[in-house]
Formats: structure tokens, C-alpha cells, sequence
């Protein structure tokens, strides 16, 4: 079962989190994987890009006039960026304007639950209440919206990559459309990409990347609120790598400062309701009955902050 909202998105586009276990989603679901791990090339270059983005917003702080100031605008910025950069190898000011504005309504779209959830319960109600059909055109023209700029950015790469030395995500799939694959062992069971696949390929690793600015906001919050644990991981930094600029491969050397930033991301769950899942039998879970082909919610937040098993913050 999907909800209204979720049907109108897919038809515009195979978003990797709404669709249902088809061949279409498990093609998609393990070649974005696939993608990722072997260009190699873009991801080695990923860590020399975020290093540069990163500085480049540090720079942006430190020149603040204020001494109290809104950075969330800023790591959306970057997380923007580098994921652009990631998935189509650059990160244009324009493109990125026009991604994060789109991103935003979206996100207000979809949390809307007002005339949004009607929209889901009553779907009728679109041809006869005003406010609801007016949330309706405004949701699909953002869909749209959104579609047309991945396009864009999915033709751009195309026409600028080399073909000889595919190295960025995208680059991955433009000589596998048409050309049908397994989709899986222990199938017969094959799918083939088309054009809309692949803009919805970039599109679902732009989407689903921008969780990390809402974990940023959240990990630069308690650190400000407890100064104890910020020096604390200050001194860790300086102890094991001093002033040169950490890399990936410093990770097992600071493993405080990777505590913090585990303990951050349980206690903020910040994608609460995760993806919608689907019962893929008639299951027993608590005395409820949940049946076959439900959607299903899971509650992140309760789960990680159930207090049998965490109290408060653990550092
Ligand atoms: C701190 C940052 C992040 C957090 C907290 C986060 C969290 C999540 C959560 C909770 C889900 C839903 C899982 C489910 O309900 O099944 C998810 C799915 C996903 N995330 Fe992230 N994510 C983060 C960063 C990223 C990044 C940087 C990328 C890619 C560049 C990414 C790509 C994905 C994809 C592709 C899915 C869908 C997977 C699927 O349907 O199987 N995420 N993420």
C-alpha cells in the first residue's frame, strides 16, 4: 500500500525510497551501491573535496561579524555541494541555489499535516476543497520541479564525461541503459534502466544525503550546550594528529571523538519515521495483527530513546 502523496511522486519519478520490491527497485537499490564503491577515483577525490568545502565553510564562520550566528544554512550549503560533487562531479552555485530551495518546500510538502494528510486519507477531496487542491498543484509542480533540474543535471554530466574513464556515481549507469540485468541470485528475473532511472538515480543520493545536514545541526548543538565533551574531543584531535587536517584514515585514532558523534546520531534520530515499509507477510508483533502489504512505520526516535535502554546523553 502507498499513500496518495507517495503514488504521485513515483509517477513522476522511481524514487529508491517509495517504490515497492520490484525488479525496478532491486536494480536500482544494488547498482546505486555498486556505483558508489567502484568509482573509486570520485570517491578517493571526495575526501580531498570535502576537506576543501569544509575549509571553505570554516572560513565562512570565522568571518561572521556576529559572535551568535545561524550556521544551518551553511552546512546545507556544503552537504549540497558535496553531494553534487559526488554524485555528478561538480557543484555549480546556481544548480545548488535551485536544489536546496526545491529541497526545502519539499521537505514542508511532506511533513504538511494539514491539507497534506487529507490529501493521503481522502484523495477526492483535491477535485472539491480549494486549499486542498491548491497544496496538490503546488506539490506536483515541486515534484516536477525537482525531476527537471536532476535532468539537467544528468545531461550536463553526460555530455561532459569522459567515456573512456567513467569515474564519478553517474557516470556509472549511461552504458547500461537499455541493456537488461539480473536483478539478484536466485532469479531469472532481469530489469533494464532507462533515461528517467538515471535522473532518478542522482536525484534519490541528493535526497537522502541531506540527512547528514540535520545530523550536523544536531552534533554542533550539543557540543555547543556541553563545552566539557567539546574540549574534551579538542584534546583527543591535538593528542593523536595535531594541527594538520584529520583524514579518513585518523578515524581509529580518535575514537572519542567517533563516540560523539554515534551518541549524537542516536540521540537525535533525525530521519524519525525512516522510510515507509511494507509487510511483506501477515506478521503477529506485539498481539497486533499487521497484514500482508501494510505500510509500516518504525519510530526511530522511541527506539533509541526508550528508557530501559538509554537515559540521557551518554559521553
Ligand atoms: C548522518 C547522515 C545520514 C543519516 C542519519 C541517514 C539515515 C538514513 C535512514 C534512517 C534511512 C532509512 C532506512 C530505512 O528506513 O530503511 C536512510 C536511507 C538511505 N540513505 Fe541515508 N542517512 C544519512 C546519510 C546518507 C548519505 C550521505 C547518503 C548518500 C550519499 C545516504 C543514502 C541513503 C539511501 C540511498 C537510502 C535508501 C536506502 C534503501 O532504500 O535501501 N544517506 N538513511
Amino acid at each position: 500500500m502507498q499513500s496518495f502523496r507517495i503514488k504521485a511522486v513515483l509517477d513522476v519519478m522511481p524514487t529508491l525510497g517509495f517504490l515497492n520490491n520490484t525488479p525496478q527497485f532491486r536494480y536500482i537499490k544494488k547498482n546505486m551501491m555498486v556505483a558508489l564503491r567502484q568509482h573509486g577515483d570520485g570517491v578517493r577525490h571526495l575526501e580531498e573535496t570535502t576537506v576543501a568545502y569544509i575549509k571553505e565553510l570554516l572560513d565562512k564562520m570565522e568571518t561572521e561579524s556576529s559572535p551568535a550566528f545561524e550556521p544551518k544554512g551553511m552546512i546545507r550549503t556544503t552537504i549540497g555541494k558535496l553531494l553534487m560533487t559526488l554524485i555528478y562531479g561538480f557543484g555549480n552555485e546556481k544548480g545548488l541555489k535551485r536544489f536546496l530551495e526545491i529541497e526545502e518546500q519539499s521537505k514542508r510538502m511532506f511533513s504538511e499535516t494539514g491539507p497534506g494528510l487529507l490529501l493521503d486519507v481522502c484523495p477526492p477531496l483535491r477535485y472539491f476543497v480549494p486549499s486542498i487542491r491548491n497544496f496538490y498543484s503546488q506539490f506536483l509542480s515541486l515534484d516536477h520541479a525537482f525531476n527537471e533540474l536532476c535532468n539537467e543535471f544528468t545531461d550536463q554530466r553526460k555530455r561532459e564525461y569522459d567515456r573512456n574513464n567513467p569515474n564519478i556515481y553517474i557516470d556509472h549507469f549511461f552504458d547500461l541503459i537499455g541493456k537488461p540485468i539480473k536483478v539478484g541470485p536466485g532469479t531469472t528475473d532481469t530489469y533494464a534502466i532507462d533515461e528517467k532511472d538515471v535522473t532518478a538515480m542522482g536525484m534519490n543520493l541528493l535526497i537522502a544525503g541531506q540527512s547528514t545536514s540535520r545530523s550536523m545541526d544536531v552534533l554542533l548543538g550539543l557540543l555547543v550546550n556541553h563545552q566539557d565533551i567539546q574540549e574534551r574531543a579538542y584534546r583527543e584531535i591535538q593528542q593523536a594528529i595535531g594541527d594538520r587536517t584529520p583524514t579518513c584514515g585518523d578515524r581509529a585514532k580518535l575514537p572519542y571523538l567517533e563516540a560523539i558523534i554515534l551518541e549524537s546520531l542516536r540521540y537525535g534520530s533525525t530521519v524519525t519515521f525512516g522510510l515507509p515499509h511494507c509487510a511483506s507477510e501477515d506478521t503477529e508483533l506485539n498481539g497486533y495483527l499487521i497484514p500482508k502489504g501494510t505500510m509500516v512505520f518504525y519510530n526511530a526516535w522511541s527506539i533509541s530513546h526508550d528508557p530501559r535502554y538509554c537515559h540521557s546523553l551518554r559521553l
